[in-house]
């Protein structure tokens, strides 16, 4: 039985991740495979450690990479520093923040989830007062860029709000690491984590996360186990630890993607990538108000790699989509879960995030959108 090859189409991925992968990327995933446990891989998992630090701004504490996708990073950070019967204060303005409290909820904790409306963020002041009324909280979970809608929330300054408290700051960084400013350690971040398929331009599979002293010292106070495969102390002992003590089977080439993604970041310089992202996101959001579109996040909050457009009244927001994907071969994003309103969602992110292809993406959406502004 003769059976065909692979031959998916060949796409532009402006969707909400995952993004376009570097070529350099994928050629260092053709490189020799090696085992986990040979000592020639953990000198390139020693390579990759302090390229993350750099990335993550993390001097301190432990940065490692989960053998998964950004979810699992985000349970991995929910069970290693809660316990049953803790209490989470947990910020929720989108579909992503409304997962941390879900998953929280998985672990025993109490959750306090402290809403805003979908577009905006939720206060910082408001997480404060919560930690007032909460004292026994013993985290505080935000996302800083909510891929369900395009905002970002001003983590720095959480950061430096909590200051003093006894309690520890988690923060989704998926959207965020590598395509807007992030300072990990200066902030104050106690455990952050993100993915491979965003920012950084390379194949999902990998979830990158960083681990403060503090958290560790929760870590190891902890009088219940964490599920095994999220273990982060166990994960630190293969990763960290010399001689490394096996836990998993690595995914090797995934690690050769994450070594070379990384490798390119710093190569470009984090500042000059941020540019990058900054200077397509304001080109393409720009381009959208003038043609009269309205985007759903509050403009003092808009983040670059991710614009959410609202869908004009009278046009089928998926049927445009569709259009996009067959006619222009890009793919961009709709809503997300029941309580998203009808958008597109832009992405902008890694090595699409250039103006020329933001300028592809609008010349493409107005072809699509040409009859329907014709008829308005
Ligand atoms: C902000 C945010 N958090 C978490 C996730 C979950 O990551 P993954 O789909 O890689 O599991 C995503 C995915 O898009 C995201 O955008």
């Amino acid at each position: 039985m003769s059976i065909h090859q692979l031959d998916p189409p060949s796409r532009l991925l402006c969707g909400p991740g995952p993004s376009d992968v570097e070529p350099a990327v994928l050629a260092a995933m053709r490189r020799p495979m090696l085992g986990h446990l040979d000592p020639a891989f953990h000198a390139i998992l020693d390579e990759v450690v302090a390229l993350l630090r750099a990335v993550w701004r993390m001097p301190d504490g432990d940065v490692l990479a989960l053998p998964s996708t950004g979810t699992s990073a985000m349970e991995a950070g929910l069970a290693n520093l809660l316990e049953p019967g803790d209490t989470a204060i947990v910020a929720e303005a989108g579909f992503f923040g409304r997962r941390l409290g879900d998953i929280a909820e998985r672990h025993g904790a109490t959750v306090v989830r402290v809403t805003a409306p979908w577009g905006e963020t939720v206060p910082n002041a408001a997480l404060l007062d919560a930690l007032d009324r909460h004292p026994e909280a013993r985290l505080v979970a935000v996302v800083h860029a909510e891929t369900s809608t395009g905002a970002l929330h001003p983590l720095r300054e959480l950061g430096t709000a909590l200051f003093g408290y006894d309690v520890l700051l988690l923060a989704d960084c998926v959207t965020s690491l590598g395509g807007i400013p992030l300072e990990a350690g200066p902030w104050g971040v106690d455990y952050a984590y993100s993915c491979t398929q965003k920012c950084l331009a390379a194949p999902p599979g990998m979830a990158p996360v960083a681990i403060s002293p503090r958290a560790w010292r929760r870590i190891r106070t902890r009088r219940t186990p964490v599920p095994f495969a999220l273990d982060l102390e166990l994960l630190r002992r293969y990763w960290v630890d010399r001689p490394a003590v096996y836990h998993h089977t690595t995914p090797i080439l995934s690690v050769y993607a994450l070594h070379e993604a990384l490798r390119l970041v710093l190569d470009e310089g984090l500042e000059a990538r941020w540019s990058r992202h900054a200077a397509a996101g304001a080109h393409l959001q720009a381009a959208l108000r003038a043609r009269g579109l309205e985007l759903l996040a509050d403009p003092s909050r808009q983040m670059a790699p991710l614009t959410a457009v609202r869908v004009p009244d009278g046009v089928d927001g998926k049927a445009v989509q569709a259009r996009l994907l067959e006619e222009h071969g890009i793919e961009v994003g709709g809503g997300l879960g029941p309580a998203a309103p009808p958008m597109w969602r832009i992405g902008l992110m890694g090595r699409n995030a250039t103006t020329a292809t933001a300028t592809h993406v609008l010349t493409a959406l107005d072809d699509v959108l040409a009859p329907a502004a014709a008829a308005a």
